[in-house]
């Protein structure tokens, strides 16, 4: 099935916190009138741009919030991974190390740089980039005599990846990790913040995430040459002189300072949507823990910002599979999805090269994510639970 954005993104409550209807979505976005306020405010000073006061302040208080030293905003995640590849020096003749099991966006921007991808299979427990498989991978691209310009990991589902073990292999080969973080704004990693592990970490504020500006993202990093280089290229290349000078082939890739407005009222209500999302999944976690057969994918992991819950079922022993599960919920209304299908499997992506175990082809036809939204409150939450316990009696 494919990801469908305009379901996810539908607003799930008017403004005075009744709902609009009776369907329950997987992640829809979360705002209210302090987002309408921070955008009208924007409106009003004229600012309706590709720049702005919005914007920088934005740029300022998203570095200040994960601890990174700079920050460029711009229209997607997708964009900002494009140009984190770009300035890392991705590009035809080398190769990109990109996990398996990921949204199609982390695998189409190396092809957008005419890199080569090299899939790689993820962990069983927890759907990250399996780190046992990094470093043979790694010393073989070596032996080979092919430049690997990136290793990119993926926070998948909030959570983040194995960076104890991830971090030393690039450094032991001396490539550049990437973080996509797009999943995992807020989240963190003994102490640290996602995003902050790569020598350039992405966010993505699409309408489904922990906090939108509907469509937007943003790259962050230490080193604040990478995102100068980063900001020009956002900006067409454009030279710092009066007349259109280019002596590069830029993007169109700012972020508007309206939706940077939408995004800073999001982000002074970030903490509050991640414990409501924190909330949900330990539900799932005491509701789930006495079905045998079931287990949550990446559970006990306690910096998760907990974006998605993934609910993985063995049908040998739970007696029912997740598409199951799936069918009886749409019944009802409410919105679930499968896993993501891993890169490997993708008409778009296949023909290249990929280091697989088996285990994410596996979470592929075991893994549904449920509703996990900041807004699935009260009796929405309790008929979503009402339906699953229903779901157990018939079987
Ligand atoms: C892992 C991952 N990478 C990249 C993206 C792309 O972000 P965007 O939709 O903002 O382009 C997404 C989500 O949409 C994602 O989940």
């Amino acid at each position: 099935m494919a990801q469908d954005y305009s379901l996810m993104a539908r607003p799930a409550h008017q403004q005075d916190g009744t709902s609009v209807s009776r369907r329950i979505y997987l992640s829809p976005p979360d705002v209210g009138p302090a987002e309408e306020a921070s955008i009208l405010a924007a409106v009003r000073s004229g600012w309706v741009a590709p720049d702005g006061p919005d914007l920088a302040a934005f740029e300022r208080e998203l570095a200040d919030r994960v601890g990174s030293g700079h920050a460029v905003g711009v229209s997607s995640g997708t964009a900002a991974l494009h140009l984190a590849l770009t300035v890392i020096g991705a590009g035809p003749g080398s190769v990109v190390v990109v996990p398996t099991m990921t949204f199609v966006a982390t695998a189409n921007v190396v092809r957008y740089t005419g890199a080569e991808p090299v899939f790689v299979d993820c962990d069983a427990a927890t759907g990250h980039l399996d780190p046992e498989l990094l470093p043979p991978l790694l010393r073989r691209l070596r032996e080979q005599g092919r430049r690997v310009a990136a290793v990119m990991t993926v926070d998948l589902n909030g959570g983040c990846a194995d960076y104890d073990r991830i971090l030393p292999a690039c450094a032991d080969f001396d490539v550049p990790l990437v973080e996509d973080s797009a999943q995992a704004l807020g989240a963190s990693w003994r102490g640290r913040n996602a995003g902050t592990f790569g020598r350039l970490g992405v966010f993505s504020f699409n309408g489904n995430k922990v906090m939108t500006t509907s469509s937007g993202g943003m790259l962050v990093s230490d080193d604040g040459d990478l995102i100068d280089r980063a900001r020009h290229l956002a900006t067409q290349a454009r030279e710092p002189v009066a007349h259109y000078e280019h002596r590069q082939v830029g993007y169109n890739y700012r972020l508007s300072n309206l939706l940077a407005a939408l995004g800073r009222a999001q982000l002074r209500r970030l903490n509050g949507m991640i414990e409501r999302r924190r909330a949900i999944r330990e539900r799932y976690a005491k509701f789930f823990a006495a079905v045998p057969g079931t287990r949550i994918l990446g559970d006990g992991d306690p910096g998760s910002n907990c974006w998605l819950t993934t609910l993985v079922v063995d049908p040998a022993r739970a007696g029912w599979r997740a598409d199951e599960l799936a069918a009886h919920l749409a019944r009802h209304d409410i919105e679930t999805r499968p896993m993501f299908k891993p890169m490997h499997q993708q008409p778009a992506h296949r023909g290249h090269e990929a280091v697989l175990s088996g285990a994410a082809d596996r979470l592929f036809a075991t893994g549904v994510s449920l509703p996990s939204g900041s807004t699935l409150l009260g009796a929405d939450a309790d008929r979503l639970f009402g339906a699953l316990d229903e779901f157990l009696a018939a079987r």
